[in-house]
């Protein structure tokens, strides 16, 4: 009775989906967000074009999938966040670091992450107050971006902003707020973006862009392509630090992982390309640098909506739906650490939630500083590779990494295939493509990250 008590008790207080698609519709918003149309486009830009994308694409299919269905079994089976899942499998033995590991990149990763999401809600603001009603080139773009990023006491209030609004939304438990947004909004993304494509194809001297991001020229490959392309693959997919651990400790036994899984990194993976194919046409139209980094997307959007009849309501529009992307990602960074304090340490979720925030806020204040406003920031590693990109390799590609490679060591050789089967196996469903996802789980995945992250080691080539 008192036991059935405190099941039932856990259970209301951690929640759940309501259902197979609303599982999907929130791992899918957990996964869709600026990694998409941010992150993938110009590092897709600084890495070869094409060449790149099509490495992408095989590491989503070869590393992503297995990985995340190997997160969700894991989540599922233990009803845990990373650290207790790890705990509660192999008690009394060092896997609860990698857990760990998790807790900390979700952390670092939504320290820099909520600096530019603040700005896609600042960007949203001013195009509503008519700040780029009137400019005719990109390069003018490029301006109105230096100087509003150059103020460090907007960076920092967007930052502030965007943090809180995370807390607020994960302070209100799992299903009902994540769910019923991520359901009618990302939709009407994917709509928006296939506009803003078809507008970006056709502008004149558009070709070129569409070679440069279809056209594979292997003489632009090189070793840390692989390197930005695994990261890439991970960090779209919300894979490597358990984020889909803490999800899938969510799902129902009645569905099929491996088809939910199917769906996200389809999703996904169908937001960045379209992402591209807006981005690339409208920089080559404009001769604009693709290599240009992390302010890519705010120059190149508002020269593509000056170029559009009602352009700037769909900027505006845009904007406010990347925000909200923005925000079903940050929602699920910052569960992590939040479910670790709540299970493990028996934290009540409302104290977890402020305490995780402000940590985020003041680990993000440098990000914030570091596009312009403070020369030291801006230029950390190298000539415009500021605080921002070192955050964004160090947890977004490196600490990503380690995590998937320890997760399928795990999933294939600790834990064992065979457990993974079982879980998903539950109640009768399917385990399609097993035999594949063997084979990759134990050495496609684990060999591909560590070569790729032992020739970084080796030769020192960071960044
Ligand atoms: N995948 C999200 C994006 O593309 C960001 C994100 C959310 C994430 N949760 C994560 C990245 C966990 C890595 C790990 O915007």
């Amino acid at each position: 009775m008192v036991q059935e008590e405190l099941v039932a008790n856990l259970d209301t207080s951690r929640g759940s989906w309501s259902s197979k698609i609303g599982f999907v519709v929130a791992a899918a918003g957990s996964a869709i967000g600026l990694g998409n149309i941010w992150r993938f486009p110009y590092v897709a830009g600084q890495n070869g074009g094409a060449i790149f994308v099509i490495i992408y694409i095989f590491f989503v299919v070869l590393i992503g999938l297995p990985v995340m269905i190997s997160e969700l079994a894991i989540g599922r089976n233990t009803t845990k966040n990373p650290v207790g899942a790890f705990k509660m499998l192999f008690p009394n033995s060092l896997w609860k670091v990698i857990g760990g590991l998790g807790v900390i990149t979700g952390i670092g990763i939504l320290s820099f992450y909520a600096v530019i999401a603040g700005y896609t809600v600042g960007y949203f603001i001013k195009i509503v107050l008519g700040d780029f009603a009137r400019i005719e080139s990109a390069a003018q773009a490029g301006e109105i971006f230096a100087s509003f990023t150059a103020n460090p006491f907007i960076s920092i209030g967007l930052l502030f902003l965007f943090v809180l609004l995370t807390v607020l939304v994960v302070m209100g438990g799992v299903s009902a707020g994540i769910e019923r947004w991520s359901k009618i909004l990302m939709p009407i993304l994917l709509l928006l973006l296939i506009l803003l494509a078809i507008r970006s194809i056709t502008l004149p001297g558009a070709e070129q862009g569409l070679i440069f991001y279809l056209k594979p020229d292997f003489s632009k490959f090189t070793l840390t392509t692989l390197t930005w392309a695994l990261g890439q693959a991970l960090f779209s997919l919300s894979l490597g630090m358990g984020t889909m651990i803490t999800y899938g400790s969510y799902i129902s036994k009645k569905d099929n992982l491996v088809t939910s899984a199917g769906y996200v990194c389809f999703f996904d993976t169908l937001i960045a390309i379209l992402a591209g194919l807006v981005m690339f046409p409208a920089l080559f139209a404009m001769g604009m640098d693709p290599a240009g980094g992390p302010k890519l997307v705010f120059v190149v959007l508002p020269s593509i909506f000056a170029k559009m009849p009602g352009g700037m309501i769909f900027g505006a529009g845009i904007f406010l739906l990347l925000a909200v992307a923005a925000l079903t990602s940050t929602i699920s960074l910052l569960e992590v650490p939040v479910a670790y304090f709540v299970d493990e340490h028996g934290w009540k979720r409302k104290k977890a939630v402020i305490l995780m925030g402000s940590v985020t806020f003041l680990m993000g204040i440098p990000s914030a500083l570091a596009l312009g406003a403070n020369h030291f920031l801006t230029n950390f590693i190298k000539e415009n590779f500021g605080f921002l990109d070192f955050m964004n390799a160090l947890f977004g590609n490196y600490s990503l990494s380690i995590g998937a490679f320890f997760i399928a060591i795990f999933a294939g050789y600790q834990w064992g295939t065979k457990a993974v089967a079982n879980e998903v196996e539950q109640q009768g469903n399917i385990f399609f493509l097993r035999r594949l996802w063997i084979f990759s789980i134990r050495f496609i995945c684990p060999l591909a990250i560590f070569v790729i992250l032992a020739y970084i080691a080796w030769t020192g080539n960071y960044f």
